[in-house]
C-alpha cells in the first residue's frame, strides 16, 4: 500500500431547503406514481433549487462550512476545483465565480466535468497537486442544479434527479492517514447513452433545439443501469486491490446515489454488508456528482466515520465515467 499524500480533512454541504416528493408531480401532470419511482430507484423526495440558488450560491455555502471546520482562511486556498455538470453560465467556470464569493484571491479555480465521478475525479486530481507541491490547500466541490437541465416532461429522466453541493477541503496527508488508493476510468464510446445532444457548440442553443426538447439530458435507463452496475463493481475491486484490502477492511460504502438497486449490487459485489452502506438517494435523489460529498458530509455528522475508519467510495456516470477510492480517516 502506498503510503498516503493527501486527506479529506473536513466537510460541508449545501441542500437547497424545497422539498419536491414523488407525489408532487401529480401536480406538474407527470403521469408517474410514488410507487413505481420507489420500487425502480428507492427515491421518496429530492431537493429542488428555488430562490435564486444556483450551482456557485450551493458551492459556496458548502465550501464556507468545510473551511470553517478546517480552520482554513480564504487566503489560505491554493486551488478550487469544482466538478459539475450544471455551470451557472459555459463561460467562465463556475468555480471562478466561487473563488470570488468566498474571496479566495489567491486561488487558481476551474471546473471538471466528468458528471457523477466528477467529484472522485477532483480528489485524485488534487492529491496530485498537492503531491507535486503545486498547492497546499484545495477546495474539492461538487455543487449540481440539475432541476435545471433535466426535462421535466419527461418522467424516464426527471423523477431521478436532485439539487445540492458538497464541498471537501484537501491537505498533505499526516500519521498515514488520507488516500490510500484512487481509479479513473472512462469510455466515449458510450457518450450517447446520458447525454445532452444540443445546446454546445457544435448544435447551439435554437429555436429549433428548444422546441425538441434537445438540449435536456436524455438517458437509455435500462443500458446506464446494466453498465453502471458493471462499472461500479470494477472500480471497487480496483481501488481495494491496489490497497491490498478487502470488502471486509471496509467500515463504510459511499456510493454514488442514483439508484437503491444499483447501490445494492455493488455492495453485494464487493462483500460489504447493507448496514456498512451509506444510503440517502431515498431523500435527495441522484444529485450527480455532489452525491457522494453530501453524504461524507452526513456520516461524518451522524458519527457513522470515526477515528481511523476506511471508507470505499465509488461512482458511476456520464461519459461513461467510473471511479473509485479508499480514504482512512
Ligand atoms: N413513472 C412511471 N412509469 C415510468 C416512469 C415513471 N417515472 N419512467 C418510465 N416509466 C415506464 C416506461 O415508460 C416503461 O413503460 P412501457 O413498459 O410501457 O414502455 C416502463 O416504465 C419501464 O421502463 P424502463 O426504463 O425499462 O424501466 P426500468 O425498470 O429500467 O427503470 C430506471 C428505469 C429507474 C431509469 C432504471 O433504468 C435506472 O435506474 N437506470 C439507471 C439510471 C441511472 O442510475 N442513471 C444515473 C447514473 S449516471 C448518473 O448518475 C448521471
Amino acid at each position: 500500500m502506498k503510503r498516503p499524500l493527501a486527506q479529506v480533512v473536513s466537510t460541508g454541504r449545501a441542500i437547497p431547503a424545497h422539498v419536491m416528493t414523488n407525489h408532487d408531480f401529480a401536480a406538474i401532470g407527470l403521469e408517474t406514481s410514488h410507487d413505481w419511482i420507489v420500487e425502480r430507484t428507492g427515491i421518496v423526495e429530492r431537493h429542488i433549487a428555488r430562490d435564486g440558488e444556483t450551482t456557485c450560491s450551493l458551492g459556496s455555502e458548502a465550501s464556507r462550512i468545510a473551511m470553517q471546520r478546517a480552520g482554513v482562511h480564504a487566503g489560505d486556498v491554493d486551488a478550487i476545483l469544482l466538478s459539475t455538470a450544471t455551470p451557472d453560465r459555459l463561460l467562465p467556470a463556475t468555480a471562478v465565480d466561487i473563488q470570488a464569493e468566498l474571496g479566495a484571491t489567491r486561488a487558481a479555480a476551474f471546473d471538471l466535468s466528468a458528471a457523477c465521478s466528477g467529484w472522485l475525479y477532483g480528489l485524485t486530481v488534487a492529491e496530485g497537486m498537492i503531491a507535486s507541491g503545486s498547492a497546499e490547500t484545495i477546495l474539492v466541490i461538487a455543487s449540481e442544479k440539475m432541476s435545471s437541465i433535466v426535462d421535466w416532461t419527461d418522467r424516464a429522466t426527471c423523477v431521478l434527479f436532485g439539487d445540492g453541493a458538497g464541498a471537501t477541503v484537501l491537505k498533505r496527508s499526516r500519521h498515514h492517514k488520507g488516500i490510500l488508493s484512487s481509479f479513473m476510468r472512462s469510455d466515449g464510446t458510450l457518450a450517447e447513452l446520458l447525454y445532452r445532444p444540443h445546446g454546445g457548440a457544435t448544435v447551439p442553443i435554437t429555436e429549433a433545439v428548444l422546441m425538441d426538447r434537445s438540449h435536456f439530458v436524455k438517458m437509455a435507463g435500462r443500458e446506464v443501469f446494466k453498465h453502471a452496475v458493471r462499472s461500479m463493481a470494477e472500480a471497487c475491486d480496483r481501488a481495494l486491490d491496489a490497497a491490498r484490502l478487502t470488502g471486509k477492511d471496509i467500515d463504510l460504502l459511499i456510493p454514488h446515489q442514483a439508484n437503491v438497486r444499483i447501490i445494492e449490487a455493488t455492495a453485494k459485489h464487493a462483500g460489504i454488508s447493507m448496514d456498512k452502506v451509506y444510503v440517502n438517494v431515498d431523500r435527495y435523489g441522484n444529485t450527480s456528482s455532489a452525491s457522494i460529498p453530501i453524504s461524507l458530509d452526513e456520516a461524518f455528522e451522524t458519527g457513522r466515520i470515526g477515528e481511523g475508519a476506511t471508507v470505499l467510495m465509488v461512482a458511476f456516470g456520464a461519459g461513461f465515467t467510473w471511479a473509485s477510492t479508499i480514504v482512512r480517516f
